[in-house]
This record gives structure tokens, sequence and C-alpha cells, in this order.
């Protein structure tokens, strides 16, 4: 007999999701979207003022929403930060490791080639994008084994770990590292039923690209390399990652799914 379809296939509303970098983006978008589920939503970010203003929103939407300032790249900030989310929501049981790009504070980066580069311009990339999956893998886990329930484990990486990006050498290095991670944490938590995958993205139309998109000519030329000639929206890299963090994808576990436009086709 075949199993009867799920009236809702995306059903959040047992879910608890800390979503890092939610302020703007596509963490904000994620942080909606999952709200929309009926997840209960950590709205973290550097930036305080942008993690109040999207859980002010999922709030007054009538979601459930707090906004935990917070740097991922740092391992005590982390800490802290689950031990209030764990007090105001019970537990944390989906992580969006989202925080990532040049971190809170890019530094001015000299466009030099890897090979002439300080070794102090990369050390921002390595910070957020691997240290900060890091950081947060390793303090929300202990929650998920204890509630058990299972959990989700998600980090949204680029196609630059991918296939590699010239100029962003230790960008992509670190985001390569944290799909790593990632794999290797599938393999550790799957008796658990904690899920760990990544979700890797192409240019996608958040604050952080806006001098790219917004430039006609350089975005004409860009597109080329996308089978789809348009950018990525952050919706639909918040749709992917919301399917991973469902039941549905309760199989789904040590992968790298692209969000990209067909930027790279998977064999
Ligand atoms: N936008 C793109 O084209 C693109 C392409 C590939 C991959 N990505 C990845 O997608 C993710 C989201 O990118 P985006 O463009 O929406 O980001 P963004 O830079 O527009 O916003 C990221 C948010 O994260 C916050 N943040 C930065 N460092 C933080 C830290 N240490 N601790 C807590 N919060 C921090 C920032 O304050 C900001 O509000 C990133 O991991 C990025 O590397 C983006």
């Amino acid at each position: 007999m075949s199993e009867l379809a799920p009236e809702n296939l995306l059903d959040l509303s047992s879910r608890v999701a800390l979503v890092t970098g939610a302020g703007q983006g596509v963490g904000a978008t994620t942080a909606h979207y999952l709200a929309t589920q009926g997840a209960a939503v950590v709205v973290n970010d550097y930036v305080a003022e942008r993690a109040e203003t999207v859980a002010g929103e999922i709030n007054e939407s009538g979601g459930t929403a707090i906004a935990l300032q917070g740097d991922v790249t740092s391992f005590e900030a982390v800490t802290a930060m689950l031990t209030t989310a764990r007090e105001q929501l019970g537990t944390v049981d989906v992580l969006v490791n989202n925080a990532g790009n040049a971190g809170a504070n890019p530094l001015n980066l000299t466009g030099a080639p890897f090979w002439e580069k300080d070794p102090a311009e990369w050390e921002p990339f390595l910070q957020v994008n691997l240290y900060g999956v890091l950081n947060c893998c390793r303090a929300v886990i202990p929650a998920m084994l204890e509630a058990g329930n299972g959990g989700r484990l998600i980090t949204v990486i680029s196609d630059a770990g991918r296939v590699g990006e010239p100029g962003l050498e230790a960008y992509s290095a670190a985001k390569a590292g944290a799909a790593g991670l990632m794999r290797a944490l599938a393999r550790s938590l799957g008796r658990f039923n904690v899920t760990s995958n990544c979700v890797a993205i192409a240019t996608t139309r958040t604050p952080a690209v806006e001098a790219m998109t917004s430039n006609e000519d350089l975005l004409r030329r860009m597109l080329t390399n996308y089978i789809i000639r348009r950018v990525g929206e952050p919706s639909d890299v918040a749709a992917m990652v919301t399917f991973l963090a469902s039941n549905a994808a309760s199989w789904t576990t040590g992968q790298t799914y692209p969000v990209n436009g067909g930027f790279s086709v998977n064999l």
C-alpha cells in the first residue's frame, strides 16, 4: 500500500530554527519562509537592529521569532546565544548556517592575485564561512541530541566552494571546508536522525552583491554563464532550505544541493 501524502509536506510547526546572518538577504528570507511553515525562529545577526527588524516582521505577521545579536566567529558568543535560545524557545532543532561572504566587517580587498595577498586578507573568509559553521554546529548539536527529536544542519555554501572562483580562493576554500564538515557530520549524526546538508548558491540578489547586480552591463555579461538567465533571488534559496528542514527531507543527508540557475551542473 502506498503511503498517504501528508497534507502539508513542509510543516515545521514543532521545530525551532536558528538562522545565522538572518538580518538581511538570503538569511532574512529564509527566516520568513521557515516561520511561515510554523517554525519558531531565532533570528541571529551581528548587527542587532537587522535581527530585531526581521524578528519583528515575523512576529507581526503571526509567527514566532526572537532576535539574538551575536558573532558566529566567536565560540563564546555562539554558546551564549544557544543558552538564550533554549531558555526562550526550549531547544534548537534546525540550524541554518547562513552568515558568510566576507563577514560582518569586510576588509577592503586589494584585488591582488592570491599569490600576492597578505594572509590577513583571507582570515575574514575563513572565520565566518568555516569557523562560524564549526562553532554553530558544535554549539547546537548537544541540544539536538538531548531533545532526541532528530535535527537538521543546513549550511549555505557557494558554487565557489564546488567549482572554484578566481579572485575568491580563500572564500572558495572556506566554503569547501564547510561542505566537508557537513558531510562528516552527516555520518556522525545519522543514527540520531540529525541530517546535515549544504545548499550551494550562485549570484543571488542581496545587499552583499548589489554593486554587481545593479550594474546592467556587468550583469548581462555574467548571465551568459547561467542556463536560466537571471540572478537568484533569496526566495530560491529559502525554498530549498525549507525543504531540507522539513520531514520531507528526513532521508536526505550528506549532500550538497546547487541552487544556481545552472551556473554549474551536476553529473
Ligand atoms: N549573495 C550571493 O550572491 C551569494 C553567492 C554565493 C554564496 N552566498 C552565501 O550565501 C549566504 C548569504 O549571503 P547574503 O548575500 O544573503 O549575505 P549578506 O552579506 O547580504 O548578509 C549576511 C548577513 O550576515 C551578517 N553577518 C555577517 N557576518 C556575521 C557574523 N560573523 N555573525 C553573525 N552575523 C553575521 C551580516 O551582518 C548580514 O546581515 C552567505 O553564506 C554567502 O557566503 C551568497
